[in-house]
């Protein structure tokens, strides 16, 4: 099902991404507030662990690694495989709500091959998977990411 909104979702995206880009030039003392500690929901990091070993592995890699090869590059589809998740590609440029928008709803506008998991996985085992995929972070980053997220967050 395409929900309307995927496009907005999909400029939302290029969007953000440049902002985070920018972002990512600040030196990340200059953040102004701590992020939450995300390690404090052990439980749930490890709850979403066994989701990503399950239904994210295969294709995202060990801790979100990546497969071999550059994630950059598109295949002969016009497709990109599928990134890392760590901290060395693209992931961390999002705030929760659209990382969480990309597991529920796969690829934008269905171009791409990640797929949909709104009927597969429940809204807790997303957020969890999401938990866990910040837990690879490291600390830099999560700060550039939160303040990218408090961002997002404004009115
Ligand atoms: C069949 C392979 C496949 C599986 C399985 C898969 N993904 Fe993906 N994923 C992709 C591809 C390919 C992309 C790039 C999407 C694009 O270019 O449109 C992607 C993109 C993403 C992104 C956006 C990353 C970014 O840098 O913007 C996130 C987040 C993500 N996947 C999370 C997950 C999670 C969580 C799971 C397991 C619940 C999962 N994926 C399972 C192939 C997969």
């Amino acid at each position: 099902m395409k929900s309307p909104n995927l496009k907005i979702l999909a400029v939302l995206f290029a969007g953000l991404t440049l902002a985070a880009c920018e972002q990512a030039d600040d030196s990340a003392s200059s953040a102004d507030s701590a992020p939450p500690n995300r390690y404090q929901e052990v439980h749930q990091i490890a709850r979403g662990q066994a989701v990503y070993t399950q239904h994210c592995l295969a294709c995202h890699g060990t801790e979100g690694k990546g497969p071999p090869g550059d994630w950059r590059i598109r295949d002969a589809a016009g497709r990109f495989p599928p990134p890392p998740l760590d901290d060395s590609a693209h992931a961390w440029h999002h705030p929760t709500a659209v990382l969480l928008e990309v597991i529920r709803e796969g690829s934008p506008g269905g171009q791409g091959n990640m797929p949909a998991w709104k009927d597969t996985l429940s809204e807790q085992q997303m957020q969890d998977v999401v938990a866990y995929i910040k837990s690879l972070w490291s600390d830099e980053v999560y700060q550039l990411w939160w303040k990218m997220e408090r961002q997002s967050l404004e009115p």
